[in-house]
């Protein structure tokens, strides 16, 4: 069917084309955690180093839940948005002292840790420990926008959830760590804000914004 073939075209695609990137190296869901966390406001390329030198001075949820505060924010200084590295210290604290430093698995244990919302969880919970979760950030919604021609608000919680729905069946049967990152890498290197790749997407057959004409107007975030 119809889910089959797009999916097997952009694992196809992503397997070919897809990034060395450090927190790429293996499925430590602590590493994953951390890498989601700088993600979330901030550029692959500037994460990059600082990852590095985050998980050098704290590599364990162990040694990040007994650092000096000082010592964790000037780890992060430069990176900004410093309310994400307290919070991640704050549920890594959780995490030893609750979950023996096994972060996890569960949607509604780790969802209810501090910093963790939707999308940090459904990332770590399928990267890490592959579970069918779906990922959505604005990168994901931008490409299933375009996918579906959906021009819904994407700054509106109802959104995300109407995406999650929709990227659900996806996930099955297959991967979920290799599909959910090969959608965040297709809107990262294709499927990109301004003039998306089309001619040299993966999907382009299954894109309904791409048959009407709409990709460069998807998509829709209204004024606040
Ligand atoms: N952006 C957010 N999460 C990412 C990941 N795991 N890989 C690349 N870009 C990302």
């Amino acid at each position: 069917d119809t889910i089959h073939e797009f999916q097997d075209a952009l694992l196809l695609w992503y397997n070919h084309h897809k990034r060395e990137l450090p927190w790429r190296q293996d499925q430590d869901p602590y590493k994953v955690w951390v890498s989601e966390i700088m993600l979330q406001q901030t550029k692959v390329d500037t994460v990059i180093p600082y990852f590095y030198h985050f998980m050098n001075e704290f590599p364990t949820p162990e040694a990040l839940a007994y650092a000096e505060e000082e010592k964790v924010m000037k780890a992060w200084e430069g990176l900004g948005y410093y309310s994400r590295v307290r919070n991640l210290q704050t549920a890594v604290k959780e995490v030893v002292e609750e979950y023996g430093g096994r972060v996890p698995e569960d949607r509604d244990a780790f969802s209810s840790l501090k910093g963790v919302g939707p999308y940090t969880s459904g990332a770590v919970l399928s990267i890490a420990y592959e579970k069918p979760e779906p990922a959505v950030d604005g990168n994901v919604m931008r490409v299933f926008s375009r996918i579906f021609n959906i021009s819904d608000d994407i700054g509106k919680a109802k959104t995300r959830k109407r995406f999650e729905s929709l990227v659900a069946p996806f996930l099955e049967e297959v991967k979920p760590s290799e599909f959910n990152q090969a959608v965040m890498e297709l809107g990262a290197l294709v499927c990109t804000p301004k003039s998306p790749g089309c001619l040299l997407c993966p999907v382009q057959s299954f894109c309904e914004a791409r048959r009407a004409g709409t990709a460069e107007d998807l998509p829709v975030k209204a004024k606040k």
